[in-house]
């Protein structure tokens, strides 16, 4: 899909104030710093859309964006990330689990984790929540640039080792890097397919 506008929308605390969810909307979650306003950047080809700090806890709300005007995607803030104060951390994961559960239109969320390391509790975590409430998830591993493609590929032969002790089968997952580029037509074919799925439904 080439994507011909990027726009800004809004920020809300609140899931209720969002955007109506008429359109497929995609969200980003995961720690704080694994790289969610990165990629949005980079999958819009622009990289002033979303802020990008390497200070954990710079997404502080709900942010969307729309693109090529018929679909969402979404910057929230990250959960987990122990720099971040434990007031904070509430506050985000507060929204965060507000924002899943009002949001009819969304069909899948990117679930980022760092390639770099190895399958953390929290996300792990996260993953039951989603599952729980039905919600589908793509996992995308971030900062690829950083890891030699043998270490990419133990990497990722661990985290399925990991998953695979609570899970049936590994989810849909991409390799992505905001630097490099590494996944965007991945990620954005699967959006390609997926809004047409929404619009099968609708
Ligand atoms: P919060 O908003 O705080 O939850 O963080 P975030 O998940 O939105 O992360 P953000 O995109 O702000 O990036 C955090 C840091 O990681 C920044 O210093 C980025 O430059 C860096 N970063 C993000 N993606 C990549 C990547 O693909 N490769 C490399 N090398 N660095 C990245
Ligand atoms: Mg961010």
């Amino acid at each position: 899909m080439r994507i011909t506008s990027a726009e800004y929308l809004s920020s809300n605390v609140l899931a209720e104030k969002c955007p109506a969810p008429d359109k497929p909307e995609y969200a980003f979650i995961g720690r704080s710093n694994v790289g969610k306003s990165s990629l949005i950047n980079m999958l819009s080809g622009n990289s002033e859309l979303a802020h990008v700090s390497a200070r954990p806890g710079k997404t502080q709300v709900i942010n969307h964006f729309l693109i090529n005007k018929n679909w969402y995607l979404v910057d929230l803030p990250g959960y987990g990330f122990a720099k971040v104060s434990k007031v904070q951390r509430e506050k985000f994961e507060r929204m965060i689990r507000g924002y899943l559960t009002r949001r009819p239109n969304l069909m899948c969320v990117f679930l980022l984790v760092d390639a770099r390391h190895e399958p953390q509790a929290n996300d792990l975590a996260f993953m039951e929540t989603l599952a729980e409430a039905r919600l589908p998830f793509t996992l995308l591993f971030t900062k690829c640039d950083k890891l030699s493609s043998n270490a990419m590929l133990t990497a990722l032969r661990r985290y399925k080792e990991v998953m695979l002790q609570h899970w049936e089968e590994f989810p849909p997952h991409i390799l992505t890097s905001a630097e490099t580029g590494k996944g965007r037509d991945e990620v954005l074919q699967f959006i390609e397919d997926t809004n047409q799925l929404f619009k099968k439904m609708h």
